[in-house]
C-alpha cells in the first residue's frame, strides 16, 4: 500500500489506513492523556476505524460536536478547554482532530490556547482539509458572524491524512474540495493543471494528495504569518468570500469549493482584462473546464454591488482597496492586483452570461 511521508517536522503523512503509523507515532510522544475531538459523521465514519488505537492510549476520551460551519465557535473551544480542564490535562496532554476543516480550525485553536500551547495532531477527514486546512497552521473560529475572525498560527505535530475517510464523503463535498486542489494545480502552472483534469474523475491517489498538500506546505513554510508569499493561495478568493458573504446574507448555503470554483473562473477574466492579454491566449479552457464540474453559482446583475462592496470589506484588504492575486499568462501569479471596478463588474457579468 502506497504511503508518503511529506514532511518530517511537522510530520506529515499521507496513505490509506494508518493505524500502525498513528500507534508508534502517539507511543513516542507519550501523552499523559488524549482527547480526541469529531463531529457528529466523522465520529460516525471515521471513528471506528481508528477506536483501537484511540483506546490503547493512556486516558483517552472522545468529544463530539455538530456537524457544519457553525459550529466553529467560541462555545465549542470553551466546550473543549473544559473537557480538559475537568480532566487534569497537562502540557503533556493530547488534542486529536478527527474531522474536515470545521474540525481542525476548531480542535487546532483550542490546543494552541490551552495553557498557551498543547500537543495537536490533525486527522483531516475531507479532501479541503487534507490539501489545506491541515497545513500551514492556521487556526480559525468564526466569530460576530465573520469567518475566521479569531485564530492563531500554530503548526499541529503531525497530520495523518488517511484516503479512506473519503470512502464516506458526500460526492458535493468531495467535488468542492477539488477546487482548492485546482487552485494548487493553477499555482504550479499549465502542465499540472493539464494533470489535475486528467484525473479529475478518478478518486483521489496518494501521489495526487501529496503533490498538493507538498505544494501548499512548501508556500506556508516559505511564509508561515502570510506576509508575502502565501498570499498567493487567495487566488480566486477574494471573489469567492464575496459570493460566500452574499449566500450567508441570503440565507443560503453553499460550499466553500465551489464558492472557489466560481472565483478562479472569474479571477481568470479578470487576469486576462487586467495584464490585457494577447487575443490568441486566454483562459477558456480553464473556465470550460470549471463550468463542467462545478456547480454554477446563483447570483443576478442586481447582486454586482454586493459582490463590489463584500470584496472592498474583505478583511485582507488595505482599507478600500479590492485585492486580487491574479495569473499572468504564464499561469504566474502576482499578489497586490487592484483591477478597477468597471472591470470586475464585467468579469461578473461574463460569468453570469457564459458560466
Ligand atoms: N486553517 C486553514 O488554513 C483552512 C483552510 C481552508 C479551509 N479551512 C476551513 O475548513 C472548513 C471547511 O472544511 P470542510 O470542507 O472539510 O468542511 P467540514 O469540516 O464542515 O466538513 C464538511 C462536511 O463533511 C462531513 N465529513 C467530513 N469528513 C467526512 C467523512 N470522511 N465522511 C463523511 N462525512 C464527512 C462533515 O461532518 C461536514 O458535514 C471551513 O471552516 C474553512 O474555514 C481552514
Amino acid at each position: 500500500m502506497q504511503v508518503e511521508v511529506i514532511n518530517e517536522n511537522p510530520f506529515i503523512i499521507v496513505g490509506e489506513r494508518l493505524q500502525g503509523s498513528l500507534k508508534t507515532y502517539i507511543n513516542e510522544l507519550n501523552p499523559e492523556s488524549v482527547v480526541i475531538v469529531c463531529d457528529d459523521n466523522t465520529f460516525k465514519y471515521c471513528h471506528s476505524a481508528y477506536k483501537t488505537v484511540f483506546d490503547s492510549f493512556e486516558r483517552s476520551q472522545t468529544l463530539i460536536v455538530n456537524s457544519g460551519d457553525t459550529s466553529k465557535n467560541l462555545e465549542n473551544a470553551v466546550f473543549i478547554w473544559e473537557k480538559l480542564a475537568a480532566n487534569n490535562a497537562s502540557r503533556k496532554s493530547l488534542l486529536i482532530a478527527l474531522g474536515g476543516g470545521m474540525i481542525c480550525d476548531l480542535a487546532a485553536f483550542a490546543a494552541s490556547v490551552f495553557m498557551r500551547g498543547i500537543p495537536l495532531v490533525l486527522m483531516p477527514t475531507s479532501i479541503l482539509a487534507m490539501v489545506d486546512a491541515a497545513i500551514g497552521g492556521k487556526t480559525g473560529l468564526n466569530f460576530n458572524s465573520i469567518k475566521n475572525l479569531l485564530g492563531t498560527f500554530r503548526n499541529p505535530e503531525a497530520v495523518f491524512a488517511d484516503l479512506h475517510f473519503l470512502s464516506t464523503l458526500p460526492f458535493d463535498e468531495a467535488n468542492s474540495g477539488k477546487a482548492e486542489v485546482l487552485k494548487h494545480a493553477l499555482l504550479q502552472g499549465e502542465s499540472k493543471f493539464e494533470e489535475f483534469k486528467s484525473e479529475f474523475d478518478k478518486p483521489l491517489s496518494v501521489s495526487a494528495t501529496s503533490a498538493s498538500m507538498r505544494f501548499k506546505l512548501s508556500i506556508t513554510q516559505a511564509d508561515f504569518e502570510e506576509k508575502g508569499i502565501r498570499e498567493i493561495l487567495n487566488l480566486g478568493h477574494t471573489s469567492a468570500h464575496a459570493i460566500e458573504s452574499l449566500y450567508l446574507y441570503r440565507n443560503k448555503t453553499l460550499l466553500h469549493g465551489n464558492a472557489v470554483a466560481a472565483g478562479l473562473w472569474i479571477e481568470s477574466l479578470i487576469s486576462e482584462l487586467f495584464f490585457d492579454f494577447p487575443a490568441e491566449f486566454n483562459f477558456v479552457e480553464l473556465r470550460n473546464f470549471i463550468g463542467l464540474k462545478f456547480s454554477r453559482l446563483d447570483f443576478s446583475e442586481s447582486d454586482i454591488p454586493f459582490l463590489l462592496n463584500a470584496m472592498s470589506s474583505d478583511k485582507k484588504n488595505k482599507i478600500g482597496l479590492r485585492s486580487f492575486v491574479l495569473l499572468n499568462q504564464d499561469y504566474s501569479p502576482k499578489i497586490g492586483c487592484h483591477p478597477s471596478e468597471e472591470l470586475i463588474t464585467t468579469a461578473c457579468l461574463r460569468y453570469l452570461q457564459d458560466a
